[in-house]
């Protein structure tokens, strides 16, 4: 009902409009589908290897009408332990193709293909593959979990439209008990992007996956865990096929390199000796992109680096990425800023405190957002000036992890309370940090160094 007064509302006003073609909302197409929400409770959910076994009956009931829906070719918005996803089957080209509607999704950027087993994964690859021994140690920590890796594909069973035409396939595995038992229970592996329209914030909690694409009339269901997702941003995406045995992280995420290193042991950063290394005698094994590696040209203009083509993260309203830290450096030349036409490729202004909280308040008419970390000085001064500012607190920063859940939320929730502008402070680039710092750098149409904190 709502969404048909909507449209007769917008009919009338478009009638005014002497230049914009109208139709008669009697003949006009139905009026988009809502989007039907249905409550999960992740607590009622166990598994027995595995099959889940459900102790709360709304819950078993809303995953089983999910997977009707996904077997009817549509797709599903779900929880996931690092953002909501927006699923369908995998290796269904047409039911594929509407997560790339749904988003608005350029047809070049691969998607991540979500399993509940191991045998599932084995369903993806050339049967004669074994996955290299890294692989296995990674797949043991972190599996499942936020870490998505790279894998040959077997073309005869991933549609290309999953890979963008790339030999590859990237898989992930999550942790969280609804998505286990969504793929389990549909018993097909789930392509699943994060469930945001392309180029918008990443969806921490179901109320920003209805705000973003319930609107649209092209999502029918979404599942609601009721909480915010506990990782907070996407998946670490690794490529460890390389010749070199290198690990290489093409997108920073919820596994930290620092764990990832961990998990290997010593052999992790290796030198001229090691199985890694190249000609040039000592390099880690674990590398990351644009810090320790770039790719070729061609490759780092295409979409198969994560995020790299594209504008990313960016909510309605301009970001500005504040730097802090005598340290830290401003985005390379080269970087691809999105926001306000990528301008945070541009070397930082730089400028001081005073002048800083001056020159923002003077050049706004509205509220203004700030976002940092509990101990940061601006986040306090800002709070004395509480009617001009809201604040949203990205956790001590003793806990990168805390600022890393946080970060999408605060975009999205200062958007939605209808700051002009967000200010966010730079967290440094060690742990969830080097994610939190990979997002921020896209989101940002711009930044300023603050010279005197
Ligand atoms: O945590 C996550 O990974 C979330 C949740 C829903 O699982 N998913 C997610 O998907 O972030 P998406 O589509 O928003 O990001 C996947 C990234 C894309 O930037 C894509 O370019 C990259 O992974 N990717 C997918 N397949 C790839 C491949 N074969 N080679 C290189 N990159 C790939
Ligand atoms: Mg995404």
């Amino acid at each position: 009902m709502e969404s048909f007064a909507l449209t007769r509302t917008l009919f009338s006003k478009l009638r005014r409009l002497p230049h914009v073609r109208y139709t008669n909302p009697s003949t006009m197409a139905a009026a988009p589908t809502p989007t039907r929400v249905l409550k999960c409770d992740p607590r009622s959910i166990t598994f027995s290897g595995d099959a889940p076994i459900y102790s709360d009956p709304e819950t078993e009931n809303s995953i089983k009408t999910a997977v009707q829906h996904l077997t009817e070719r549509h797709v599903v918005a779900f929880p996931t332990e690092t953002v909501y996803g927006l699923g369908a089957l995998a290796l269904d080209a047409s039911a594929a193709a509407k997560i790339f509607s749904t988003k608005g999704r350029p047809s070049d950027n691969p998607l991540i293909v979500h399993i509940s087993s191991r045998a599932m994964l084995a369903s993806l690859l050339p049967p004669s593959y074994a996955p290299p021994p890294t692989y296995e140690t990674l797949m043991r920590a972190f599996w499942p979990g936020p870490l998505t890796l790279l894998f040959p594909a077997d073309p005869s069973r991933v549609p290309s439209i999953i890979t963008a035409g790339h030999p590859t396939v990237a898989v992930r595995m999550p942790a969280h008990p609804v998505a286990r038992a969504l793929i389990a229970e549909t018993g097909a592996p789930l392509a699943a992007p994060s469930a945001n329209a392309s180029g918008k914030p990443s969806p921490t909690r179901a109320a920003h996956v209805l705000r973003d694409l319930g609107c649209t009339g092209r999502l029918p269901l979404l599942l609601d865990d009721g909480a915010a997702c506990a990782v907070g941003l996407e998946s670490t995406v690794v490529d460890g096929l390389g010749e070199d045995g290198a690990l290489r992280v093409l997108r920073p995420g919820g596994v930290t390199v620092e764990a990832l290193v961990d998990a290997l042991g010593d052999g992790a950063l290796i030198n001229g000796a090691g199985a890694g290394a190249g000609a040039g005698g000592a390099r880690p094994r674990v590398l990351v992109h644009k810090r320790d590696f770039v790719l070729g040209r061609h490759e780092e203009d295409a979409p198969t680096t994560p995020g790299m083509k594209y504008r990313h993260y960016a909510p309605g309203v301009p970001v500005t990425l504040l730097y802090t830290a005598a340290s830290s450096s401003p985005p390379p030349p080269d970087d691809k800023g999105g926001g306000e036409g990528g301008s945070s490729r541009l070397a930082a202004r730089r400028v001081a405190l005073d002048a800083f909280f001056r020159e923002s308040e003077r050049g706004a008419s509205g509220r203004l957002g700030l976002m940092a970390q509990d101990d940061s000085p601006l986040l306090a001064r800002a709070r004395l000036e509480s009617t001009r500012w809201l604040t949203f607190s990205l956790g001590e920063s003793a806990e990168p992890a805390r600022a890393a859940q946080r970060l999408f939320e605060g975009l999205l929730g200062l958007e939605e309370q209808g700051v002009e502008r967000i200010f966010v402070q730079e967290v440094a680039e060690e742990r969830e940090g080097l994610a939190f710092m990979n997002r921020i750098k896209k989101a940002a149409g711009s930044s300023l160094r603050i010279v005197d904190i």
